[in-house]
């Protein structure tokens, strides 16, 4: 698919996620290519008089994006709890389980999602699978044990790969921290693996979203909305 359609694609899933912000929300809004879109439908509704009683967000991009419109983003630790997160996803499976992180936000993504009371997520057909597959898994880790970590993960069998940045150099988080994206063709048990890297000290966080999303929107190929709900 050409860049134009997808985009097309995107900007529909946000233009209907868009829909289900009301007034005196507390709002978590996610980070990535489609999140752009949304944000950019948010701009709408707040010059057409949307008034909300915060907004959160996962990265300083989508911070920058949404000051522009002329929103006040709070830290997560300034809000009781968010009433609905939209974020976009590298994958999502027929259980509305996902794989996020592409853009290296997961920490910050997972600590706003599972503070919210509704998440929906915003993708195009592309990124809708049967089992999570098909986008290497990332994962944040501490530099002060980088190397065992990483050593400990290839031992697994997990294929492991250092993320970096244009010029060469590990890529390192908001939080300072790197991301080794796990190479792997398929993930078959998803929660299996989750809880191994949830229990492996180094590990900061990892981009296995189970249980998470309530509702995701898909922009199909054929300009068809469909939203699946858990
Ligand atoms: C950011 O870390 C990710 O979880 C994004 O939500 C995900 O990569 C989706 O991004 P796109 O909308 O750009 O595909």
């Amino acid at each position: 698919m050409d860049q134009a359609k997808q985009d097309e694609l995107k900007k529909a899933a946000a233009k209907k996620a868009a829909a289900l912000v009301e007034d005196g929300m507390v709002l978590g809004v996610g980070t990535g290519s489609t999140v752009k879109f949304f944000i950019d439908e948010l701009g709408k509704k707040k010059a057409a008089g949307l008034t909300l009683k915060a907004v959160v967000t996962t990265s300083s991009r989508s911070q920058k994006q949404l000051e522009g419109y002329g929103f006040t983003v709070s830290p997560l630790s300034a809000v009781d709890q968010v009433d609905l997160t939209v974020d976009g996803a590298d994958r999502v499976d027929s259980q509305l389980n996902g794989i996020k992180g592409g853009g290296a936000a997961l920490t910050l993504e997972k600590n706003v999602a599972v503070n919210s009371k509704k998440n929906v997520w915003i993708v195009d057909e592309s990124k809708v699978v049967d089992h999570l597959s098909g986008f290497a898994l990332p994962v944040e880790v501490l530099p002060i044990s980088c190397m065992q970590v990483e050593k400990r993960l290839a031992d697994e069998g997990l294929k492991p790969e250092f993320r970096l940045t244009e010029d060469g150099h590990r890529l390192k988080t908001h939080y300072g921290n790197y991301i080794l994206d796990l190479k792997l063709d398929r993930i078959p048990v998803p929660s299996g693996l989750a809880d191994y890297l949830d229990h492996t000290v180094g590990v900061v966080e990892h981009g296995l979203f189970l249980n998470i999303c309530d509702q995701v929107i898909i922009a199909r190929d054929n300009g068809e909305i469909e939203v699946r709900s858990r």
